[in-house]
C-alpha cells in the first residue's frame, strides 16, 4: 500500500555553473522535473519545484585560472546564462538560486557542523599531491600520468580512459600536475569523512528492501555500489573556493562540492521560505523526489541520505527518478568537443520554438537507456506529429467552427453511437496518462496525450462534417461541439508538456481556469462561447532548416579533428647519402584517369622531360582525374617498375596526409621545368 503524502518537493540537480546548458540537460532532467511538477500543480497539489548553480568545485577555479578571472566571476556569468535558458524553456522552478549565497553558506555549514558534533564524522591524515608551483592540493582528475596497466601516458588520477581502470592518484606513474606541469610532491592533509561504512546496513535496507519500485537503472546501480561495499568519502578539501570547513583548525579547507551542493536544495527551499521551508523538509508527510541523471545516482541515493540521517532531523527521498545519457547524432555530448546543442544557441536559431524541444526530448527521453538526438528526427517529430496530428486537429476545429458557426461553439445535440465510443476512448486515455505520469514514464505519458489528438482528427475525419454541412446543419453542431471539446481536453491533457502551445490553445479557446480534474470531460466549452482567431500552433520545418544544423555539427567534428591531431613522431635518424639515393623529380600531368575496377587507384601520363612515364597512384578518393590533368607533381623516379591491376607504374607520386587522413599532392610552387630534380 503506497503511503498517501500531503505535498512533494521536487529537486532537480543543480548544474554546474562553469557552462551553459544543453539538450543532454533539458531531456535528462528538467523536461522531465517540469512536466511531473506541472501535473501535480494541475492536480492542485502543494508542490514546491527547486532549482539552482552549483558554484563550487575544482573545474569552476580551473576554468577562471585559465581565463585570468576570479571564480566568481565564472559563476556569476554562467549562473545568469543558465537561468535565462531555463526560464526561456518554461522549466517552472518556485526558486533557481545558486549555492554561493549566503543562506547556502548557514545551512550547509549548520548541517556539517551538527554532524560533526554527534560525531558522525571520522577524522584521517593522509597524503595527498601537492602543486608546489600552483600552492595548491591536487584534485585527483588533476593530476597525470602513465596508467600502471596499460601504460596510457595521460590517464588521470582517479581514472584512465584508455582502459578504463579506476586508480587513484598515487597509482600512476610519473605524475604531473595538470594546473602547472609540475611534478607534485607528498604532503600530508587532514580530512573528514563520511563514514560510508558504518551507514551501508540501514542503506542496503531502505533500498534494496524498502524501495524496490524504484526505476532499474536506479535500483541496479544502489545495488552494485552497496555490494560492492561502501568506503568512507571524504567530505573536504584542500581548496580556497568553496564553504569553509566549520571547524577550529580547518583553515584553507572548504567543503566538498558534493557535501554542499544537494544541501543546496535545502538552502534554496529556505531562500524562498524563510519561515516556512522546514515542513517541506523534516515533514513525514512530504514526499521527497529527485530528479537526476544517471552520473549523480550514487550522491543522491547513498552519499547524500547518509548525511541527512547522520544529521538526523530530515526526510529522505521517496524516489530518485534519474534518467540514462542523451547522445547526439550518435556522438557522446561534450562541452569541451562542443558536441552539443546549446540551449541558448537553439532559442537564435528556432524562435519560439521551445515546445518542439520540449516535445522532442521528451518523446525520445533517454528514460530506460541512453539514446540519441538527431535532428532528422527532430524535424520529423515535429512535421508528422506536432504538425500533422495536434496542429492539424486543433486548426480543422477551429478554423471549421469559425467558417460555419461564425467562432461560436455550437450546442450538442443527440449523440450517436459513433459519438458516444470516440468520448468513451478518451475518457480512458486519462487513466493511461495519470498511470505513466506517477510512474515518471514521460514518453509513455506523451503518446497517450497525442493519442488524444489522434482521435480528434480520427472523428472529423470519419464525420465529415465539411460534406454534411450542406444536408444536415445540426448534427455538424453536435460533430463540432464534440470536436471543441476533444480540443480543450487537448490544452489540458499537453500542459505538462508543451506549456507554451497550450496557453496559445487556451487564448484561442478562450479558456482561462483550467486543472486537471476537467480531463476526460465534455462540458469545457459552453455552446455559445466565442472563441478567438485561430493561428497555427506549429509550423513545418523544412529540410534546408535542418541540413544548416547537421552541418554546423560536422564543421565542429571536422575541427575536433584538427584540434585533436598531432603530427606523426620523426622517424629515427637517417643520412644525407641515404636521401640523395633517392630521386625526385618534377614533372607535369598530361592524361589522369581512373583505374577500372580499382575504387582507389588513378593512372596518370607524366611529362616527366625524359620521353614520359605511367605512374599508378592510390589517391583516387581524393582527387578528380580531370582536375589533376595540368597540374605539377613531384615524384619518385627510380623505383623500380611494379604492375597495379596490370599496369606497369613506373614511379611514386609523393602526397601530404593531411590531418583528416586525406591525401593532397605535393605541388612545386611555381611552375617547374619537367623533369627538375628535388633535393
Ligand atoms: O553533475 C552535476 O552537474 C552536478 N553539479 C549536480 C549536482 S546535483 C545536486 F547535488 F546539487
Ligand atoms: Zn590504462
Amino acid at each position: 500500500m503506497k503511503k498517501k503524502f500531503k505535498r512533494t518537493t521536487v529537486t532537480s540537480a543543480l548544474p554546474y555553473a562553469n557552462g551553459p546548458v544543453h539538450i543532454g540537460h533539458l531531456a535528462g532532467v528538467y523536461v522531465p522535473a517540469d512536466i511531473y511538477v506541472r501535473y501535480l500543480r494541475l492536480k492542485g497539489e502543494e508542490v514546491l519545484f527547486i532549482g539552482g548553480s552549483d558554484e563550487h568545485g575544482v573545474p569552476i577555479t580551473i576554468k577562471a585560472k585559465n581565463e585570468g578571472v576570479t571564480p566568481q566571476d565564472i559563476v556569476d556569468r554562467y549562473h545568469a546564462i543558465i537561468k535565462k535558458s531555463f526560464e526561456d524553456f518554461g522549466i517552472s522552478f518556485d526558486i533557481y538560486s545558486r549555492t554561493t549565497s549566503k543562506t547556502h553558506a548557514e545551512v550547509a555549514s549548520r548541517i556539517f557542523r551538527t554532524i560533526y558534533d554527534k560525531g558522525g564524522f571520522v577524522e584521517k591524515v593522509s597524503e595527498q599531491y601537492y602543486d608546489e608551483e600552483a600552492k595548491q592540493f591536487l584534485a585527483d582528475r588533476y593530476i597525470v600520468g602513465t596508467c600502471p596497466h596499460c601504460k596510457n601516458e595521460r590517464a588521470y588520477g582517479d581514472q584512465c580512459e584508455a582502459c578504463g581502470t579506476s586508480l587513484s592518484p598515487l597509482d600512476l606513474i610519473n605524475p604531473k600536475s595538470a594546473i602547472s606541469g609540475s611534478t607534485p610532491v607528498l604532503r600530508e592533509t587532514k580530512h573528514w569523512y563520511l563514514p560510508l561504512d558504518k551507514h551501508e546496513p540501514w542503506l542496503r535496507e531502505w533500498i534494496l528492501e524498502q524501495h524496490k519500485e524504484w526505476k532499474p537503472n536506479v535500483y541496479g546501480q544502489c545495488k552494485s555500489w552497496l555490494d560492492m561495499g561502501l568506503q568512507p568519502r571524504a567530505v573536504s578539501r584542500d581548496l580556497d573556493w568553496g564553504i569553509p570547513v566549520p571547524v577550529e583548525g580547518a583553515e584553507g579547507k572548504v567543503l566538498y562540492v558534493w557535501f554542499d551542493a544537494p544541501i543546496g536544495y535545502i538552502s534554496n527551499t529556505k531562500e524562498l521560505l524563510p519561515d516556512d521551508w522546514e515542513k517541506w523538509w523534516k515533514d513525514e508527510d512530504t514526499r521527497l523526489l529527485h530528479f537526476i541523471g544517471k552520473d549523480n545516482i550514487v550522491f543522491h541515493c547513498i552519499v547524500f541520505p547518509a548525511v541527512l540521517k547522520a544529521e538526523g532531523s530530515y526526510i529522505l527521498p521517496d524516489n530518485v527518478p534519474a534518467n540514462e545519457f542523451l547522445n547526439l547524432e550518435g556522438d557522446k555530448i561534450s562541452t569541451s568537443r562542443n558536441w552539443a546543442v546549446w540551449l541558448h544557441e537553439y532559442l537564435l536559431e528556432f524562435p519560439n520554438k521551445q515546445d518542439v524541444l520540449r516535445y522532442v526530448l521528451t518523446a525520445n527521453a533517454p528514460e530506460t537507456k541512453d539514446n540519441d538526438f538527431t535532428w532528422k528526427d527532430f524535424q520529423a517529430r515535429n512535421n508528422n506529429e506536432l504538425v500533422a496530428i495536434f496542429g492539424n486537429f486543433v486548426n480543422r476545429s477551429l478554423v471549421l467552427t469559425h467558417k460555419y458557426f461564425g467562432g461560436t461553439v455550437p450546442a450538442r445535440g443527440e449523440l450517436t453511437g459513433y459519438d458516444k465510443a470516440t468520448l468513451q476512448e478518451f475518457a480512458e486515455i486519462k487513466q493511461e496518462l495519470e498511470k505513466q505520469l506517477d510512474n515518471f514514464r514521460f514518453r509513455d505519458a506523451l503518446k497517450e496525450a497525442m493519442n488524444l489528438a489522434r482521435i480528434g482528427n480520427k472523428y472529423l475525419a470519419d464525420t465529415e462534417p465539411w460534406k454534411l454541412i450542406k444536408t444536415d446543419a445540426a448534427r455538424v453542431e453536435t460533430i463540432m461541439n464534440i470536436a471543441l471539446q476533444i480540443t480543450a481536453n487537448l490544452a489540458i491533457a499537453f500542459e505538462p508538456f508543451l506549456p507554451f502551445s497550450t496557453a496559445k490553445l487556451r487564448e484561442m479557446i478562450n479558456k482561462k481556469d483550467f486543472s486537471w480534474e476537467e480531463l476526460g470531460q465534455i462540458d469545457l466549452l459552453p455552446a455559445g462561447l466565442m472563441l478567438s482567431q485561430p493561428e497555427l500552433l506549429f509550423e513545418k520545418i523544412e529540410d534546408e532548416t535542418i541540413e544548416q544544423q547537421v552541418q554546423k555539427l560536422l564543421d565542429t567534428k571536422k575541427q575536433n579533428e584538427l584540434n585533436s591531431w598531432k603530427p606523426a613522431a620523426v622517424k629515427p635518424d637517417t643520412s644525407f647519402d641515404d636521401f640523395t639515393k633517392m630521386d625526385i623529380r618534377v614533372g607535369t600531368v598530361l592524361d589522369c584517369q581512373k583505374v577500372p575496377k580499382a575504387d582507389k587507384l588513378l593512372q596518370f601520363k607524366i611529362d616527366d622531360g625524359m620521353g614520359g612515364r605511367t605512374i599508378v597512384s592510390g589517391i583516387a578518393h581524393y582527387y578528380n582525374p580531370e582536375d589533376l590533368v595540368g597540374k605539377q607533381v613531384c615524384f619518385i623516379a627510380n623505383f623500380p617498375p611494379r604492375k597495379l591491376k596490370g599496369i606497369e607504374s613506373q614511379g611514386m607520386i609523393l602526397s601530404a596526409v593531411n590531418s583528416d587522413g586525406k591525401l593532397i599532392v605535393i605541388q612545386p610552387s611555381q611552375p617547374t621545368a619537367a623533369g627538375a630534380e628535388v633535393g
